[in-house]
């Protein structure tokens, strides 16, 4: 089912009858040899998380969430004994709780980091990767073989690409027939109003963001949005045979401090808009940054937590 990247020709894994052998690099297969990210010059550009990807789930890289849990019930169930492709799978936020399910997956990203924080999220959690397959690859330039995969996730990536349709038409070639692409979404919340005062979380994490900056300026850095426009439903639905809406039921409460989410990930550069602060400026600019807002705020204003409610898990089938 794999593609050698070489000479583009159906392979087995290491080796391909044109001599080429594919690297296994700390347990992923190297099937693209693009850099990492791609941010100028005419052709395709992409945002692959190797700098970032550190700090971009924050202190919770490691835990597999509920939501996650139940997302990946679902795709488990529409994989069967089939494949599952987590494209751009990052830390493996369905890959691992859809492995420990039992399903077989090739797990691709253009990040070996990314992919190495999935390896040990699993460890971690106790769950097997011998029934995933861990590559290495580019969205834009998928190493699988036509109508070889039952089930495509691509979450939370397609903006990051600067040419998504050719994304999604890679997602249809590799799809077998009636094959399923899943995409997710929030669904609207079921609450008319949110019943939490987040203004003191907000006021920090605003301040912070915006002195952040402010200090930047003077060396002459500003934020950098590296994000694309995308509009599926128009791309999908001229592509695929049917599109069907299913709703996961997700309630409870939720209250994520800022030592677990916005703080490792913002003092990791682990925002997008992040990618070109070099890090001696950023580690100088944080440590002053840090040392103020204990001042002004307190030692522990890192514990100061945002409060939710969990919106359902809206997932859109598209049917090949
Ligand atoms: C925002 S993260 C999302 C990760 C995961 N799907 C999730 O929902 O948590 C985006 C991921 O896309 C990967 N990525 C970006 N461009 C890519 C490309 N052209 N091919 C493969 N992966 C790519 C990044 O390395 C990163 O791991
Ligand atoms: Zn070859």
């Amino acid at each position: 089912m794999f593609l050698c990247p070489i000479c583009k020709k159906e392979m087995r894994l290491p080796k391909c009858s044109c001599g080429h052998s594919v690297e296994k690099r700390n347990g992923v297969w190297q099937l693209s040899d693009m850099p990492d990210m791609v941010k100028d010059g005419d052709g395709d550009k992409y945002i692959g998380y190797e700098d970032i990807g550190e700090a971009y789930s924050g202190n919770r890289k490691y835990v597999i969430e509920e939501e996650h849990a139940l997302i990946a019930a679902e795709v488990s169930a529409y994989t069967g004994d089939g494949i599952f492709l987590d494209l751009a799978c990052g830390d493996g936020f369905l890959t691992v709780p859809c492995a420990a399910n039992g399903t077989r997956i090739v797990a691709g990203d253009i990040s070996n980091h990314m992919l190495s924080i999935l390896q040990e999220k699993a460890s971690r959690n106790g769950v097997s990767l011998e029934n995933v397959t861990l590559c290495r690859m580019n969205a834009l330039d998928i190493p699988l073989t036509d109508a070889c995969v039952d089930v495509v996730v691509a979450n939370s990536v397609l903006h990051l690409i600067s040419n998504p349709e050719k994304v999604i038409h890679e997602i249809y070639r590799v799809l077998k027939p009636e094959g399923v692409l899943l995409c997710l979404d929030d669904a609207p919340s079921q609450q008319n109003e949110d019943p939490f005062d987040n203004s003191y979380y907000h006021e920090i994490v605003n301040s912070l963001y915006a002195t952040y900056w402010e200090r930047l300026a003077a060396y002459g850095i500003r934020p950098v949005k590296y994000s694309w426009r995308f509009d599926r439903a128009t791309v999908c639905d001229k592509l695929f045979r049917s599109r069907t809406e299913k709703v996961i039921p997700h309630s409870g409460t939720y209250k994520f401090p800022l030592r677990d989410g916005f703080l490792p990930r913002f003092c990791g550069r682990g925002f997008s808009d992040q990618t070109d602060v070099p890090k001696p400026v950023h580690d100088e600019v944080i440590r002053a940054l840090m040392a103020e807002f204990r001042e002004k705020y307190g030692d522990d204003f890192d514990a100061t937590a945002f409060y939710g409610n969990y919106n359902d898990i809206l997932m859109t089938i598209y049917q090949k």
